[in-house]
């Protein structure tokens, strides 16, 4: 990657500069508004321990769920900037406002090393419009946080694939740097796409085909292998001419499906048994099935024992694997055994020596909550659209403006 990163800032010096730093803060609460996955606030550590230690006045900019362009009190990152400061073991501050006279009056008042977290950006309707100028008159409001001589740190990669205020007009108008978790998310995707050792292994999971449909049209033409689970796979076992019950499909991608299957019918692998429920909940009685034998009355849930061992098997010698997406209802434990019997198949094949990318989202979050080990994976993402965006071979805007 043709850019600077958080190596030249902190070597042209930082301290008693202000730097603004993007990260992505985007962690999923609970009902009672706690954290239940903090990864992405984990991962932004390093760089925000390197800059506040440097000494440089940091003010940092997120957002949190999609809140319709005004503040809105379900959606603040107070959570968050307990949490960060927490961990940093130090003071985190959060502004009011996102650029309004808190936040300016906060970011006048910061000594070096100190953190401001700005409100939830998309409080602000500039951050995500379509509009250039409108985009940039908010660019220009967090410039005047970090004063002229300021800096910009691009750290939120599960957002960079946004064109957004905060994550590429901003980098036009400062210096800008890769920060220490964009450098390495990239570098990962770079190893993934362009030294790919073979057997390479595709896992896709998750409900819909449709997100999926540009990643597995262009990853079936690269991978040796590529498995589907999760809520998709119905739309494929329904384009294969079988019933699903009241599982769920998209009757609109059917047609679809089936021309990816006589396309790809060495490449691509479904399940072959499915364990089922009468409704989606937790407590719902499951019954395993064969893929042919699915009964009118039932959905499927997860994928079943043989699947997962035929999986395993596919993934067993595998030297290279990237996994998005849960084969089940994962959150369930009833209908949490095919999630975590691919991931253990996964971490197997990365203890031999195989590469392999768990690609953010709800499959991060799965390792995280199935208690498998962090480390059991060579890296996993914090950007689910993000990296999904570069493997279909898309230009990231947050990535390419750094280039610049
Ligand atoms: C994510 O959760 O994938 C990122 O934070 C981006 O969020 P968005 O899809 O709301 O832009």
């Amino acid at each position: 990657m043709a850019v600077k990163t958080l190596s030249d800032l902190l070597a042209e010096g930082v301290s008693g500069r202000g730097v603004l730093v993007r990260s992505d803060f985007n962690v999923p609460l609970n009902d009672d508004r706690q954290i239940t996955d903090p990864g992405r606030i984990i991962a932004s550590l390093p760089t925000l321990k390197a800059l506040s230690d440097a000494g440089a006045k940091l003010v940092v900019t997120a957002h949190l769920g999609r809140p319709k362009g005004e503040p809105d009190p379900k959606f603040s990152l107070a959570p968050v900037a307990r949490d960060l400061g927490e961990r940093l073991g130090r003071h985190v501050q959060l502004a009011g406002d996102v650029v309004g006279s808190d936040a300016l009056a906060r970011a006048e008042g910061l000594t070096d090393g100190d953190i401001l977290l700005l409100e939830n950006i998309r409080f602000d309707p500039r951050e995500t419009s379509k509009d250039d100028a409108e985009r940039e008159s908010l660019a220009k409001a967090l410039v005047e946080l970090v004063g002229d001589d300021g800096a910009f740190v691009s750290d939120g990669f599960g957002v960079v694939h946004r064109k957004q205020a905060s994550v590429f007009d901003v980098a036009k108008l400062l210096p800008h740097y890769a920060g220490k978790l964009v450098a390495t998310e990239v570098k990962v995707l770079e190893q993934l796409t362009e030294s790919t050792e073979r057997p390479y292994a595709v896992v896709l999971g998750g409900s819909k085909v449709s997100d999926k449909l540009a990643v597995i049209e262009n990853l079936a033409t690269k991978a040796d292998s590529l498995i589907i689970g999760g809520g998709m796979c119905f739309t494929f076992l329904a384009a294969q001419g079988l019933s699903v019950g009241s599982s769920l499909l998209e009757e609109g991608m059917v047609d679809t499906c089936r021309k990816l299957l006589d396309t790809y019918a060495d490449v691509l692998h479904l399940p072959v048994d499915i364990v089922v429920a009468e409704k989606f909940a937790a407590d719902s009685p499951p019954e395993t099935v064969s893929c042919d034998a699915i009964p009118d009355d039932k959905m499927g849930l997860d994928i079943g024992p043989e699947s997962v061992k035929r999986f395993a098997a596919l993934l067993s010698n595998a030297r290279t694997v990237f996994w998005n997406g849960p084969m089940g209802v994962f959150e369930f434990p009833a209908f949490s055994a095919g999630t975590k019997g691919v991931a253990e198949a996964i971490i197997a094949a990365t203890g031999k020596g195989g590469f392999s990318v768990v690609g953010g989202g709800d499959s991060a979050a799965a390792v995280r909550q199935l208690g498998l080990p962090d480390d059991g994976f060579s890296h996993i993402s914090t950007g689910g659209g993000a990296s999904l965006e570069y493997l279909e071979g898309k230009t990231l805007p947050g990535i390419s403006v750094l280039e610049s």
